[in-house]
């Protein structure tokens, strides 16, 4: 399996988040009505920051499938990452997790205040749908846009992401065991990852079988990648992390690392992530910088 090295890799990465943050920018809502207080804190929560992982994987994942250009592709990447942020405006409100920082700066919620948090994720999700519907509407390949519209919205609910909230939120101080871990850690997260992978595939012409293959992929990554956060909640500090550390331990969550403990955490990541990794080389199709990026999810500093 090929990879790159590291400094053509953040080179790459650089401008690949520089073309979605643009895309984002260009998006969003603005203007000077009345209701512009909602335009600033969409815009205060989507562009401040953030690694911008899953539209990336989605447009990798597009890429092995085909060479055509397709504007479905910046539509759906905008959508998922107006989405995931949505779901982390809501994730810190005082009566979810209740944490003030966020990508480097306080939370929405702090700024603009809980009414204006709470409109700001509404507004966020409402608006994905927007621009993609309106995209969809026109695309170049219909049924395949329209197929990736509902996994957008499938993985974004109450099956999703949505749904792992829930658990989330109702175990919370609560013991759980491995299996629930694991569940709520596939919906809350995982979903999102799986969107991201299956709409490129599906955008890119993908058959049954490599998308089957690429939603493993996507719970693997995404199981990797929450136990991973576990970690960073446990070890990183709230400067690098961007995030107050030991929100855990504040909500009294049971995570991954709380059950197995952070040298066991660290082997699961390696694990889940290396057989994302097999799964993705028996594709057809090759991107090396898709094998990178995936790799360099699990040894993340943020
Ligand atoms: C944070 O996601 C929430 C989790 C699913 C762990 P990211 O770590 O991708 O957050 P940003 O988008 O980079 O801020
Ligand atoms: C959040 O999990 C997953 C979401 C769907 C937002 P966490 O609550 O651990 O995410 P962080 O640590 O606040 O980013
Ligand atoms: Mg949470
Ligand atoms: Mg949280
Ligand atoms: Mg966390």
């Amino acid at each position: 399996m090929e990879y790159l090295d590291k400094a053509e890799f953040q080179e790459k990465m650089q401008e690949k988040t520089a073309a979605i943050e643009a895309i984002l920018q260009e998006t969003l809502p603005k203007g000077d009505s009345l209701q512009r207080t909602i335009f600033h804190a969409m815009d205060y929560s989507v562009m401040g920051g953030g690694k911008r992982i899953r539209p990336m994987l989605l447009g990798e994942a597009y890429r092995l499938f085909t060479e055509e250009e397709d504007e479905m592709v910046a539509v759906f990447m905008t959508a998922l990452e107006m989405i995931h942020t949505y779901s982390l405006v809501h994730d810190d409100l005082p009566a979810m997790d209740n944490d003030d920082y966020r990508r480097g700066r306080e939370t929405t919620h702090k700024v603009f205040g809980e009414d204006m948090g709470i409109l700001a994720g509404d507004a966020l999700l409402n608006y994905a749908y927007e621009t993609a519907v309106q995209g969809v509407a026109n695309a170049k390949h219909g049924e395949r846009a329209v197929a990736a519209l509902l996994v957008l919205a499938k993985k974004a609910g109450v099956y999703g992401m949505v749904g792992g909230q829930v658990v989330d939120v109702e175990m919370t101080g609560k013991p759980l065991r491995a299996e629930q871990v694991e569940f709520i850690y596939c919906l809350k997260t995982g979903a999102l990852l799986e969107a991201s992978l299956l709409i490129g595939a599906i955008l890119g012409g993908a058959d049954q079988a490599a998308l089957a293959r690429m939603e493993e992929i996507g719970r693997l990554v995404g199981l990797a990648f929450q136990i991973q956060d576990d970690i960073l909640d446990v070890t990183g500090n709230t400067e690098e992390l961007g995030k107050p550390a030991h929100s855990d331990e504040k909500n009294a969550k049971t995570t991954f690392v709380s059950l197995h403990g952070l040298e066991a955490s660290a082997k699961a990541v390696k694990e889940y992530s290396d057989r994302a990794l097999e799964i993705l080389d028996s594709l057809p199709g090759q991107n090396p910088y898709l094998n990178t990026l995936i790799r360099m999810l699990t040894n993340r500093k943020k």
